[in-house]
């Protein structure tokens, strides 16, 4: 039997990417273009710029994936792209291009909750993964705690009340002068510090029913002692405060985690999103679930941030399970799992 192949597409934020992906999930080949050079200047990421970049470097993109993985549009059986959440410019980029090729040749169409890749991204290293699941999505945007029921079917048990972690991160970087993304210089500079700095845990880990995560307490406890270290004259040791702010933060989402654990009967708990390459994190679930006798999983760090590979594989199951969208699928911004 021949492979069946999914053309996955991702525009959501500031990275492009193509992707081919054989039966859901063997990568072909998996496109990506960071746009932070052009986005570092302004300190953040620009809507309009980001859809402008998205518009060059999709074809060039889709010419390297195709021929990467030696195949033409015609061995394609699906297209698969994020249609939220996300900018809705560089959405729009991302979606239109799609329908084309999907129009082009009467391929089906499916359109992808940005989030849903995240989870499947585990799946393209580890298709055995079988539900019941926890999940801890924890990205630039999102920090959500889901529990898996079956494939397709979550339950939000819990999210951030404020900021993501991965902004969290990012924030604290940027008042520590380390620049953009934060996440991967903290987590590095973590290591060579002692996280002996109290900061404010939050209330919610006491509370035996809530899941939720709050980190915007946590951000500005962070900063504001850096500044008034610098007000004072004293000395700020950049690893120490990365080393503090990042075991305070982790354990947030560690603990949160091990109360669902507790209260949900699960075979393996998965992490996924940029912040999932975070080291601390990982070891500390790793003890967690060892712990507790349940397997983990996480993507490689490439597959942890933004790709399309993960939303071939989210395609495809979707697509088996579900059948395809209209073509008259549309970006939603704000789309919900
Ligand atoms: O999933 P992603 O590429 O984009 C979104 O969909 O948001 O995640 C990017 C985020 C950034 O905030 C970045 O600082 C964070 O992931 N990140 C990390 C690490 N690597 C990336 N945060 C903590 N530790 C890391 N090693
Ligand atoms: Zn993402």
């Amino acid at each position: 039997m021949s492979d069946f192949i999914t053309l996955g597409i991702e525009s959501s934020c500031d990275d492009t990417s193509v992707a081919v992906v054989a039966n859901g999930t063997k990568i072909l080949s998996n496109q990506i273009s960071s746009q932070l050079d052009e986005h570092a200047r302004f300190g953040g990421v620009v809507p309009e710029l980001a859809a402008r970049c998205h518009l060059e470097s999709l074809v060039p993109l889709y010419r390297r994936a195709m021929e990467e993985a030696g195949i033409t549009l015609d061995q394609v059986d699906l297209v698969a792209v994020t249609y939220g959440p996300g900018l809705v410019g560089s959405l729009l980029v991302g979606l239109s291009f799609a329908k084309g090729l999907a129009l082009s040749r009467g391929l089906p169409l499916v359109g992808v909750n940005h989030i849903e890749g995240h989870i499947y991204a585990n799946l393209l290293e580890h298709p055995e993964i079988e539900p019941p699941l926890l999940c801890l999505t924890v990205s630039g945007g999102h920090t959500d705690l889901l529990y898996i029921e079956a494939w397709g079917r979550y339950r939000i048990l819990g999210r951030t009340l404020d900021d993501a972690a991965g902004e969290a991160f990012d924030k604290v970087a940027r008042v520590l002068g380390l620049g953009y993304p934060g996440g991967p210089v903290i987590d590095r500079l973590a290591r060579e510090g002692k996280p002996d700095i109290e900061f404010p845990q939050v209330k919610s880990l006491a509370d035996p029913d809530s899941y939720h995560f709050s980190f915007s307490g946590l951000k500005t406890a962070v900063i504001n002692w850096i500044h008034r270290h610098k007000q004072t004259g004293e000395p700020v040791d950049v690893p120490q405060v990365a080393a503090s702010f990042q075991a305070n933060l982790v354990n947030q989402l560690v603990r949160q985690l091990e109360k669902a654990i507790r209260a949900f009967p699960v075979r393996a708990v998965l992490l996924s999103g940029g912040v999932a390459s975070n080291s601390l994190l990982r070891q500390r679930c790793a003890e967690l679930t060892h712990k507790e006798g349940l397997a983990l999983y996480y993507p490689s760090p490439r597959l942890c941030t933004d790709n399309a590979a993960m939303i071939a594989a989210a395609g495809y199951y979707n697509y088996h399970s579900r059948g395809k969208s209209s073509l008259r699928i549309t970006a939603d911004p704000n789309l919900k799992l």
